[in-house]
Order: C-alpha cells, then sequence, then structure tokens
C-alpha cells in the first residue's frame, strides 16, 4: 500500500527511480511523484499511474541528478489529486520527504505546525511530517528525522532529502516495510519491497522499527530514532527477476494462476516423508514440543487469507482433532480476546505486512500465545516478529487478486495440520497416503488449467450479469467465499459466498431468472445435500455452474453448465476447486474490459488498519 523507491550513487536516477516505481504499481496506483536533486530540488507529480508521471517528465528540464526519490500512491488521507501526491515538502529549508503508512497523531501536530506560522498545500498527514522535519531542522537532516520521529504515532516509512545537503538520503521506518538495496560503487537503492532492487543489487538489509539510516556516497549508519548505533543484519535477496516479469502472459495474475503447479511443487519440496508417512518442517522444528501439546489454534489473517485460514480450520479439526477458530485479525484484535494457556496463534498472510493481521498477532503474543506464521514473503515484518512458521516458497505475486499464495497457503496449513495430527493421533500409513495424494496436486492444478478455454467460455456466457452466488459445503465453503471475493475484486460485479445450506435461511429470496450460482459440488461427504441445494436453485429460475468430479455425468442433468476437476482426497478438494474459480474471475473481469492486475480501489498489502 503505497511504493516508495530512492536512490543515491553515481547513475541518473530518474530512469532507475520510475522502473523500480512501475515494480511497486501494485502496492497504489491513483497518483506518483518524484523529486530529484539537481543542484536544488526538482518536483513533480501526476494523477493516474507512473506512465502519466512518465509522460509529464518527458517535457519537464532539470531532472538529472544521481539522488533522487518517488512514490507511487493509494490514497488514506486526502482525495487523489496532484496536491495530496507525494514527495511532499517543507516550506522553509527544501525538504521533499515520501511516506508508506498513517501518522496518526497529525491533526494535533497540524494545529501546532500551522501556529507557527506553516502554510500547507495538502490535505495528507505526510505533509505535516515533512513540515515538522523542516521546523526541527537545524542544519543537519539526520537530526531532524530522529527528532520529528520522536514527535510521531502511527506508521511510516520515509524517505527524506533536503537540499541543503544535497548528497545525504535519509530514510527511516516503523510499522510499514522498508530496505536498502547497497550497490557496488557505494550506490544505494532504497525501497517498499525488493522487487524494485533486484535488478541493482541483490545485497540488502531490511530496516527494523524505529531504525534510521544516514545514506551518503561515503556510507551509511544506523540509529535508533535516539541516534543509538544499531547494527543492520545485511543479507541475500532471493528473487529473480524473471519472477517478476509478465514473461508473455498478458496480465500477473493469469501468469500467477498458471504457476501454481510449479509454486505448490516449491512449496512442497523436502517437507514430506514419505516413507515414513510423515511431515518434516524444520521451521516448527524448535517448538516442536508446544505445537505437539497445543490445546487450541486461533488462525488469524483477511481477505483472501483469512480464507484459506478457514480451511486450515477444517484441517485442523478434521485432520488433528485440534479445537481451531478462525479469526478476522482486525476483530481479533480489540475484542479482548481470550487466550487461554496452550493456545497457538497462528497469522496468514501473503505479504506479511497486512498492518491487522501484525496487530493481532502482537495481541496474541502479548497475552502469552505462541505465534506462528504461514507468510510468503521471506523477512517481512510478521515473519520476523512470529516466534516461528512455514514458508509458503510460491514465489512473488504480484498481481493484486491473490492466486497462487492462495494454493500456497492452504498446502501449507495442510502440512502443518498433519504435522500435528502425526504427532497427536494420526498413523504413518493415514499420513503417508494423504501426502502421496498432496504430491499429485500440481498435476491436477495442470489438467484444470487446460479447459481454461472451456472455463472462459462458460464464464462468458454469464459476464453480463450484475448478481452472482458462490455455494458450497465443508472444506469447500471458504472456497465459495473466495470464489466470490475473486469476482467481486477484479470484476466488479456483486457476488456472495456462503454454505449452501445457508442460502434458504435468507438468501434465497434474492434468486430470479438466469440469476448465476455457481456450486462446489465435488464428491465428498456433503455431495447429496449440495445436491438439494442445487435444486433448490434451479427450481426458482437459477442457473447452475457446477464444479464437480471428473466422472460424475450425472449432474449435467441438474446443472446449465459444469466445470470438471479431477477426483481428491475432501481434505484436498480446495486447491482443486478454486482453480476454475480463480479463472472465472480473470476472464470476467477481462471481457468487461477492466485492468486485473490493477483493480479500482485496492491495492496489494495493506499496511493501514
Ligand atoms: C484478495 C487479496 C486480499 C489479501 C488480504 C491479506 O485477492 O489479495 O484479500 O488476501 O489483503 O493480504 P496478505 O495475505 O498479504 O496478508
Amino acid at each position: 500500500m503505497c511504493g516508495i523507491v530512492a536512490y543515491l550513487g553515481n547513475k541518473p536516477a530518474k530512469h532507475l527511480l520510475l522502473e523500480g516505481l512501475k515494480r511497486l504499481e501494485y502496492r497504489g496506483y491513483d497518483s506518483a511523484g518524484i523529486a530529484i536533486m539537481n543542484g536544488k530540488l526538482n518536483v513533480a507529480r501526476a494523477v493516474g499511474r507512473v506512465a502519466m508521471l512518465e509522460e509529464k517528465l518527458e517535457g519537464l528540464e532539470g531532472f538529472d541528478g544521481s539522488l533522487g526519490l518517488c512514490h507511487t500512491r493509494w490514497a488514506t488521507h486526502g482525495s487523489v489529486t496532484e496536491h495530496n501526491a507525494h514527495p511532499h515538502r517543507d516550506d522553509k529549508h527544501g525538504i521533499a520527504l515520501v511516506h508508506n503508512g498513517i501518522i496518526e497523531n497529525y491533526a494535533a501536530l497540524k494545529t501546532y505546525l500551522q501556529d507557527k506560522g506553516h502554510t500547507f498545500t495538502s490535505q495528507t498527514d505526510t505533509e505535516v511530517l515533512a513540515m515538522l522535519i523542516g521546523e526541527l531542522y537545524e542544519g543537519d537532516l539526520e537530526k531532524a528525522v530522529q527528532a520529528a520521529l520522536r514527535e510521531v504515532t502511527g506508521a511510516y516509512a520515509i524517505c527524506v532529502v533536503c537540499e541543503k545537503e544535497p548528497g545525504v538520503l535519509v530514510v527511516a521506518r516503523k510499522g510499514s516495510p522498508l530496505m536498502v538495496g547497497i550497490g557496488s560503487n557505494n550506490d544505494y537503492v532504497v525501497a517498499s519491497d525488493g522487487a524494485a532492487i533486484i535488478s541493482h543489487t541483490s545485497r540488502v538489509f531490511m530496516l527494523d522499527d524505529y531504525n534510521v539510516v544516514k545514506l551518503t556516497r561515503e556510507g551509511f549508519r544506523t540509529t535508533d530514532v535516539n541516534n543509538v548505533a544499531v547494527n543492520p543484519k545485511v543479507q541475500q535477496l532471493e528473487i529473480d527477476l524473471e519472477q517478476i516479469e509478465l514473461g508473455g502472459y498478458p496480465h500477473f495474475m493469469l501468469k500467477e494462476i498458471f504457476e501454481q503447479p510449479k509454486a505448490l511443487r516449491a512449496c512442497m519440496s523436502g517437507r514430506m516423508d514419505l516413507r515414513e508417512g510423515r511431515v518434516v518442517l524444520g521451521g516448527l522444528s524448535t517448538f516442536g514440543k508446544e505445537i505437539t501439546r497445543a490445546k487450541r489454534v486461533i488462525l488469524t489473517a483477511q481477505g483472501t487469507a483469512l480464507h484459506a485460514a478457514m480451511i486450515g480450520r477444517y484441517l485442523l479439526e478434521d485432520l488433528a482433532k485440534l479445537p481451531s477458530q478462525t479469526e478476522y485479525a482486525s476483530e481479533f484484535r480489540y475484542r479482548n480476546p481470550t487466550i487461554e494457556e496452550g493456545t497457538v496463534v497462528v497469522a496468514v498472510s501473503q505479504s506479511g505486512e497486512t498492518a491487522d493481521t501484525l496487530a493481532a498477532l502482537h495481541e496474541a503474543k502479548e497475552r502469552g500465545a505462541l505465534a506462528l506464521g504461514v507468510i510468503n514473503v521471506v523477512g517481512s515484518t510478521i515473519s520476523r516478529d512470529t516466534d516461528a512458521g512455514v514458508y509458503l516458497r510460491v514465489g512473488p505475486e504480484i498481481g493484486v487478486a491473490s492466486t497462487k499464495a492462495f494454493t500456497g497457503q492452504v498446502a501449507v496449513l495442510t502440512l502443518i495440520s498433519l504435522f500435528m495430527a502425526r504427532r497427536r493421533i494420526m498413523g504413518a500409513g493415514d499420513c503417508g497416503d494423504l501426502l502421496r495424494e498432496m504430491e499429485r496436486i500440481p498435476e491436477k492444478i495442470e489438467r484444470i488449467l487446460e479447459q481454461a478455454p472451456i472455463i472462459k467460455k462458460v464464464t462468458e456466457k454469464y459476464v453480463d450479469r450484475e448478481n452472482w452466488l458462490f455455494l458450497g459445503r465443508g472444506y469447500n465453503y471458504p472456497t465459495a467465499l473466495e470464489g466470490a471475493l475473486k469476482l467481486k475484486e477484479i470484476s466488479y460485479i456483486h457476488a456472495e459466498g456462503m454454505p449452501a445450506a445457508e442460502m434458504k435461511h435468507g438468501p434465497i429470496a434474492l434468486i430470479n431468472e438466469g440469476m448465476p450460482a455457481v456450486f462446489i459440488a465435488n464428491r465428498g461427504r456433503q455431495y447429496e445435500k449440495v445436491m438439494s441445494n442445487i435444486q433448490e436453485v434451479r427450481s426458482r429460475g437459477g442457473h447452475v455452474i457446477a464444479v464437480a468430479t471428473e466422472g460424475d455425468e450425472q449432474i449435467k442433468k441438474h446443472v446449465q453448465d459444469v466445470l470438471y476437476i479431477p477426483d481428491v482426497p475432501e481434505p484436498l478438494s480446495p486447491l482443486l476447486t478454486v482453480i476454475p474459480l480463480q479463472l472465472m474471475a480473470y476472464y470476467a473481469a477481462v471481457a468487461r474490459g477492466h485492468d486485473v492486475d490493477k483493480p479500482r480501489n485496492l491495492a496489494k498489502s495493506v499496511t493501514v488498519e
């Protein structure tokens, strides 16, 4: 949510910054801006995508320096206008700043600064921080930033430059991600994530909360906001460029849907001991005993990750016989939750930066829970703040609509459930059987992906309908929620997901002639019940699209369209049933002419509460 990039070195900054910014555009894309030091600070801002800023810069002189910073915005405070776009400046010293996060006490600070005679030109919290740094500036940018940050509450990742110190870049973080890439020539690229850094260097360090880094062409130093020295840990960035490029696909979402077989193979690799019928999760080994003795598991997340967590709950209860619950992180945090001894909290998150999930995790830890993470982004805040965890290993997810991270999360939660089940109640034979089935999941997904043209055709039949239902039971109730969310977020079609049985308790009133209802009707314990629910929709004029198991020819008599998945044990079925739903959402959005990778009002990695 908001992407920032800064560069200090010997190369021209402009091109490098814009390239980096394009790679971070998935974090926000309502406006963009850049500041480059060239004797003085030159600033340009534009409403819209980074391409609009690029176009604007073509007609402008003075953007040739080798120190600069830029920003792509997802609006929080203040509407989408050029005035509210970053960088923001102070009114005294030629300070410019880009920011990701929210300054919570900005209103009080603004009044204080207005009383001191400062005039504001935007409605943003960020401009308040720029002015505050200016107000406290006494010839040393690093000191002024530290002093200002001692006064603010909220979340920030910031990059700051000042005309009076043309070779200095100061960056800092609390709550929002920021990393520094160290080039080979005393040059540095600072960014919200590694995608904007990797083409320059793979040597990076992540900032911790309250870290302030002063960078010059002679080197860098890291302190906290009280100027106490800090030693950052330099590490290798494990991203390869191919993973963050389209590679011939029209959209990242489609690429990531098709990447799922490969991603899941990587996710499972080395974690399944088929001979011994057990799961090997190095990330959990330190806490093996506590995890085995757990009395309750609380899975917490938001959005798609919450749907994966809900499947995790079914898995833990069904396979490991472990009392489990799922919680919206945003609700859990403020509910004064009871955490008994023996509670394990699992935070599920692709980005590892979601503010709600992070806050829930901190709350649970404070109340004594053992905190585990199921995270994709290595080194992200949640992954660092948990006691232990398991990475998804599905590679960077760029499409704003989450796809391969969802199946990765479900796969990891399945492994964790089997890990616990095996240590509690499950024998090697049963565990081995399920692991062998899991091993075949990627190949089964490939078979579903081969049917993409059929799924496209079915979707196009219904694409002009404005209201859809997604219905499922048991393991596939969360999949129904996920199908509805995917359709909503990229095609802007109203869709509701719910347990198939719930429909007759009210929502059935919505059904009218021709309304599409997607039923997840694969073979399983509740198949017959789902078939009854299908009849209830059909008899009221609804058009049923069923996701069914290969070989189920009978179902064709009862529904308008069928999309087949290979046969699979029920606990593993969401890994397959979700694939046609992802493709339906994708094809619906394309048919409606939407920008699939940049849906309106959304941004990936929601770092504000
Ligand atoms: C939907 C989607 C979001 C995220 C949610 C949590 O496609 O991507 O609902 O799942 O914002 O994000 P993470 O997993 O990064 O915590």
